[in-house]
């Protein structure tokens, strides 16, 4: 089936669900990319820090697909959120991937501390009007660090990233960002394979409509409006968890869901006012 689309605050059309790249790296990963493009999925994350870049741009060389009906994305890491080093950066991702443009391309921490994001996110200005980049995003952002972007650029993110899953369902950040124009997309949407996917309440769920767990969890992610970012490294689980859009979760389905949040759901205990990444 199909991935339907949607369109971001500045124009550009995007896939309803993304496929996660983390830890495919060499040519496992250009594998396991190109069989994810097969499957459907039209939109690759990646990082500068996933070291894959390359992968990811021999994946989309490979694919037979035009590059327009593609969406890549890439980010900047917090050691290069100086103006200068930020945009040499960038350059130095499309080398990696052989690619003319990014589609996307995100901070990946604000790193607050640090206190550069303001100045990274000019370059990320700046890198679209050089044509480096078609829609610029950021990951990890708290509602303090947009309102900081807003007041001293006037320029939105088109997307906001974040750790979200039913442990961590971010009902705050979600309203936040919808209020702003802004779309949520969910990092680790199956909570990196943990005892989510043993979850009785999911199970339940999953029982009823016939359907896998992770399909029940990226179907709740897709109703809430939010697009899921799996990764998978088999064909056969690239096609699970598309798999999505043939069937509803109920109101109490989405109840029963919200009531597994819990205050300190996030994997790793990474609050973005606190933690920094490099
Ligand atoms: N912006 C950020 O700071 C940030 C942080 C973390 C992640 N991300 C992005 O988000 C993406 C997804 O997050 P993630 O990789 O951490 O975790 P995830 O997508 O929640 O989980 C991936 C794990 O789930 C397994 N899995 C996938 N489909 C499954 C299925 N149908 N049934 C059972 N197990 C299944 C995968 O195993 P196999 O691969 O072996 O199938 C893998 O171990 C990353 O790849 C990355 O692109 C961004």
């Amino acid at each position: 089936m199909h991935i339907p689309d949607l369109t971001l605050n500045d124009g550009l059309s995007f896939p309803v669900l993304t496929f996660g790249t983390y830890k495919m790296n060499g040519k496992p990963g250009v594998d396991g990319m190109k069989s994810a493009i097969e499957a459907g999925y039209h939109a690759l994350d990646s990082a500068f820090n996933y070291e894959n870049e390359g992968a990811v741009g021999k994946a989309v060389r490979e694919s037979g697909h035009k590059r327009e009906h593609l969406r890549i994305a890439s980010k900047l890491p917090g050691r290069h959120h100086k103006f200068d080093e930020a945009i040499l950066t960038i350059e130095e991702s499309l080398y990696r991937a052989q690619l003319d443009y990014y589609d996307l391309y995100y901070i990946h921490w604000p790193n607050p501390k640090q206190g550069l994001y303001v100045e990274a996110w000019k370059a990320l200005i700046e890198a679209k009007k050089r044509g480096y980049i078609k829609s610029i995003a950021v990951c990890n952002f708290l509602p303090e660090h947009i309102d900081r972007l807003k007041e001293e650029t006037g320029v939105l993110p088109s997307i906001n990233q974040i750790e979200l899953h039913p442990y961590f369902p971010q009902e705050d950040m979600r309203a936040y960002n919808k209020k702003h124009g802004i779309l949520t997309q969910s990092w680790s949407p199956l909570g990196r394979a943990n005892d989510l996917l043993t979850n009785p309440v999911l199970e339940k769920i999953a029982e009823h409509h016939k359907k896998s767990v992770a399909q029940v969890i990226l179907r709740w992610h897709h109703q809430l409006g939010c697009v899921p970012i799996p990764k998978a490294a088999s064909h056969k689980r690239q096609m699970e968890n598309k798999s999505i859009f043939d069937f509803a979760l109920t109101e109490d389905d989405m109840k029963n869901i919200a009531s597994l949040a819990r205050p300190d759901g996030r994997l790793k205990g990474q609050d973005p006012a606190v933690y920094e990444e490099f």
